[in-house]
């Protein structure tokens, strides 16, 4: 396919803050924007002319969708496979929706880690009262993960014992699951790739995470965040699991590093990803860049990260770090901060547990920006890191 070039319009399913900056980068370079989300004024709709407002399984808007843009991206991984399929009979859609479906299920996208022979944490799937039974004792305690629709640590189950077993399932649903052993983690990462329709392929670096309560709370990046030959490991097999799946467009995939120093594989999410929002301002090319070039057939150049960086995720509770009512967080005195790049993404009610943006700090050393990075998170009562 000859590459569409700025001037062209680019469509995304979906409205949400992934699907903001997706436009916002796409925009930059010139192209137009047409965002298909169920909610009138989405984070992506307010940024983006003539949101089309529809579900994202109605065949009406997915037609309007495919009629108005030349290409199409999705910004989550639960958009239904049939509107992905619809829509790639008319227009490129990106990533494509059999690798779409293999993300959205848990069941799928070990099987696929396996067939890569990239290490993962030992499972068992699930799916009937006979699996359960079986459960071989050695996964134990373990976590139980719904196979489908999960995501910041929602449907989830510790099981520290058999005895646990069959409630855990009950609590779920009982829907099909996995069972995976709960590993003795040191730390957690991720790395994002891009791959173009011709197979080359690029990454941003290896970034550490920290979650605090199953959503990601903080990502560092730059010298001493990730051990060389760790990243160089982790950047291969991320780079395997893409080329396994023919991928086209922007794939993260998350490892847990163990406390004896192996790793394992955890989950990949077809899409730009919480974790890369550092590249926004520490990368010359960002993962929304990224996701434009892939989705648009432009040629992806090796992203140069230029700083070191710390990001924070904002969540709703900040809004009420002063009580129960709602208060703007002290920006001014957050941007007063050397370094600070203060992201919103334009959503109105702060709740708890709501991403409402993030907050990147760069800075030429890791340990300075972290050190402005602990000076953010008192200003902003957050707990320390
Ligand atoms: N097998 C495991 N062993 C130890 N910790 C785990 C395991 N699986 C998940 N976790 C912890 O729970 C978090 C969320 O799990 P994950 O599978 O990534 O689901 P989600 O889709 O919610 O991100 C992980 O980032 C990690 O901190
Ligand atoms: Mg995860």
């Amino acid at each position: 396919m000859k590459p569409l070039l700025p001037g062209a319009t680019l469509g995304v399913l979906g409205g949400g803050q992934l699907g903001r900056m997706f436009a916002q980068a796409a925009q930059r370079l010139g192209y137009t924007t047409v965002v298909l989300e169920p909610e009138p004024n989405a984070p992506a709709a307010q940024v983006s002319p003539s949101p089309i407002v529809s579900a994202y399984d109605d065949a009406s808007g997915l037609a309007e969708l495919a009629k108005r843009a030349q290409a199409v991206t999705t910004e989550f991984e639960n958009v239904p496979a049939a509107a992905l399929k619809q829509l790639a009979a008319h227009v490129p859609v990106r990533p494509q929706a059999d690798a779409v479906a293999i993300a959205q299920d848990r069941r799928r996208e070990k099987a696929h880690f396996t067939a890569c022979q990239v290490p993962l944490a030992p499972y068992a799937v699930i799916a009937s009262e006979a699996d359960l039974a079986a459960v071989s004792p050695t996964l134990l305690p373990g976590i139980l993960k719904t196979a489908r629709l999960g995501y910041d640590g929602k449907g989830q189950r510790r099981v520290a014992h058999a005895g646990e077993l069959a409630a855990a399932w009950a609590a779920l649903g009982p829907a099909p699951c996995v069972l995976e052993q709960l590993l003795p983690l040191d730390f957690e990462c991720s790395v994002i790739v891009a791959r173009g329709a011709d197979g080359q392929a690029v990454h941003l670096p290896v970034q550490r995470n920290l979650h605090r309560e199953g959503i990601l709370a903080l990502t560092e990046v730059g010298p001493g965040a990730v051990p060389e030959a760790l990243s160089e490991a982790l950047v291969a097999a991320a780079h395997t699991v893409a080329q396994g799946l023919d991928y086209v467009g922007v794939l993260c995939v998350e490892f847990f590093v163990l406390r004896d120093g192996r790793w394992v594989v955890n989950e990949i999410a077809p899409r730009p990803h919480n974790s890369g929002h550092y590249s926004m301002d520490a990368c010359d090319v960002s993962q929304f860049d990224l996701q434009v070039r892939t989705l648009a057939g432009l040629p992806l150049t090796a992203p140069r990260l230029h700083s070191a960086a710390v990001m924070l995720n904002l969540l709703g509770d900040l809004w009420f770090a002063q009580g129960e009512t709602a208060q703007t967080p002290p920006w001014a005195d957050v941007l007063a901060l050397p370094g600070a790049h203060l992201h919103l993404y334009g959503k109105h009610e702060a709740r708890r547990g709501r991403k409402m943006g993030h907050l990147n700090f760069t800075a030429p050393t890791l340990a300075a920006a972290r050190a402005q990075a602990q000076t953010a998170a008192r200003l902003l009562g957050m707990a320390p890191f």
